[in-house]
């Protein structure tokens, strides 16, 4: 049973424990304002020695699969709650076989459902994540391995390198590892504390830029007061090849059904649209109260290759910081500077609409939010009601030109005259219709 040789080596003084801990955010671009801390951060514990080598235990990110590269002749010989994807050459070991023997091992997580006896707390939920905001208990992974011929005291373990951390593409880029404080640890009862031998730090950043060459999602934008809607920009992920029909699914293809149940691949298949994103977020500013304003927010999945399970929006809006009611989506706010409230966090309800159905007619979820006005600041002219920034999943959505928004009627002067001038035109088209008649 290896829970039972866990638990035998660890009463051998010579157990090395490592603890790889991490917290998740949503992640954004590397260099987003919006998200300053958006980091995801490894930390490593070395809690005591084994024999020959160390026992971890990692804490992870969204849809993760993470590797490194030994420094030495180091070799995994047993792991639980994850696994690596390979074995290795384990030729020289005569007297049972390693779990892995590679110099870069990668490491994913076990499916839910693993039996209790390669479990460990935190483990085996397929690599799925929730962003720490969202769910902070679903917010951490774990896995724990027991590694041989790392030496025996904390001056001959030398530091992994060149972690890579894939959520699950690519898209973040980590740093050296670092030692640093060790961490204490509180036991269940809360009545004991104990201390890492060697705790070491590795901070991953995400760039968009590297996980994707092309944006993935785009916001569209419509008012009551002008009858425009603005859609995608044109192209925003990709343009519609007319000569090339396999690029995109037209909805009405009478062989849509065996188009979509093709080999499921990482690639995304889009419903034909002017835009091509796989995900558009609409924002409708829906309602004028004397003291309050009222959007709907729809998320609209293009994509027939994807489910989105627990999915996030994040919205930065002045507004944010009088939010008044959120209708069937969850909200937290988030603060990316001090003292700046402008930015929230929208997720879907469980069991409701947390679960994005890939496109079609059950492919989107939709909500309302209420705000209350400032007298100070409150406008809808000059696009001022419409978002500034919108992330869906930590990826930013492409907006529309500011120039492009829909107007408030009286902003022009030009166009009420047109309009007033066709009203009256139709006015008196109407009534020389009634006296026709
Ligand atoms: C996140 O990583 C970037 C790039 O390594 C760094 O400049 C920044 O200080 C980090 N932020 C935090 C909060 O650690
Ligand atoms: C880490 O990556 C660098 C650059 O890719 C490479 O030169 C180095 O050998 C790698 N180190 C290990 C231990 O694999
Ligand atoms: C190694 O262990 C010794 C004694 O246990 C401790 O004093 C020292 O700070 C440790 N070194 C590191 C790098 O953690
Ligand atoms: C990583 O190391 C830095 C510097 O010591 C520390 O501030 C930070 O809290 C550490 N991160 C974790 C997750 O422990
Ligand atoms: C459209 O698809 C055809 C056939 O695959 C290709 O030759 C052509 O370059 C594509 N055009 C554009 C604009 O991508
Ligand atoms: C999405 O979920 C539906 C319903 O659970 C399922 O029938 C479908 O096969 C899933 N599609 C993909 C691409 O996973
Ligand atoms: C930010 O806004 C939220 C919701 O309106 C509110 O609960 C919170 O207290 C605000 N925080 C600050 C610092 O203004
Ligand atoms: C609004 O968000 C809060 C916090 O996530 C949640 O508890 C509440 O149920 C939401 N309200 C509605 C009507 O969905
Ligand atoms: C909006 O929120 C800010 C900061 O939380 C507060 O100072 C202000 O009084 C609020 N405005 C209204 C109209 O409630
Ligand atoms: C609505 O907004 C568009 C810009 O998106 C503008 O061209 C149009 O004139 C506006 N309509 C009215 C009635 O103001």
């Amino acid at each position: 049973m290896e829970s039972m040789w866990l638990l035998s080596s660890t009463t051998t003084t010579a157990l090395l424990l490592f603890l790889l801990s991490c917290f998740t955010f949503t992640s954004t671009d590397a260099y987003d304002a919006l998200d300053p801390t958006g980091n995801i951060t490894i930390k490593w514990d070395v809690i005591s020695w084994t024999p020959d080598g160390y026992v971890y235990r990692h804490i992870q990110a969204p849809g993760w699969s993470l590797g490194w590269s030994w420094a030495k002749k180091e070799v995994i010989w047993n792991m639980m709650g994850g696994q690596t994807t390979e074995q290795g050459d384990c030729s020289k070991f005569k007297a049972g076989q390693p779990h892995c023997c590679k110099k870069d091992p990668l490491v994913v997580d076990l499916l839910p459902g693993t039996p209790y006896n390669q479990q460990i707390a935190n483990c085996c939920k397929g690599g799925v994540l929730s962003s720490w905001a969202q769910d902070p208990a679903n917010a951490v992974s774990s896995f724990q391995l027991s590694v041989g011929s790392a030496g025996t005291t904390n001056r001959t373990v030398k530091l992994p390198r060149n972690f890579t951390l894939k959520a699950p593409g690519p898209g973040y880029t980590c740093g050296p590892a670092k030692i640093v404080r060790p961490t204490k640890f509180v036991t269940n009862d809360k009545r004991r504390t104990t201390q890492a031998l060697m705790t070491w730090n590795v901070t991953c950043t995400y760039s968009q830029f590297l996980a994707q060459k092309t944006p993935t999602c785009c916001v569209s934008l419509s008012s009551f007061y002008n009858d425009t809607i603005v859609n995608c920009p044109t192209c925003t992920c990709g343009c519609r090849n007319r000569t090339a029909p396999g690029s995109c699914v037209d909805p009405d293809s009478t062989h849509l059904a065996s188009v979509v149940s093709g080999k499921p691949t990482d690639s995304p298949l889009v419903q034909c649209s002017s835009h091509m994103c796989p995900i558009r977020v609409h924002w409708h500013v829906k309602l004028n109260y004397k003291e309050y304003w009222r959007i709907k927010i729809t998320i609209t999945n293009f994509n027939y290759r994807m489910n989105y399970t627990q999915w996030n929006l994040v919205v930065q809006h002045p507004n944010f910081d009088n939010l008044t009611d959120n209708f069937s989506f969850n909200y937290k706010p988030l603060m990316p500077y001090e003292g700046l409230n402008d930015t929230a966090m929208l997720w879907g309800v469980k069991f409701y609409n947390d679960f994005l159905s890939s496109a079609g007619p059950l492919g989107n979820v939709q909500s309302e939010l209420l705000f209350k006005k400032d007298k100070e600041t409150f406008t809808f002219d000059k696009g001022w009601a419409f978002p500034r920034r919108i992330y869906f999943n930590g990826d930013n959505c492409v907006m529309p030109p500011p120039d492009a928004y829909p107007w408030l009627p009286n902003s022009t002067s030009r166009t009420q005259v047109f309009s007033s001038l066709a009203t009256l035109i139709i006015a008196i088209l109407a009534s020389l219709i009634s006296l026709i008649n």
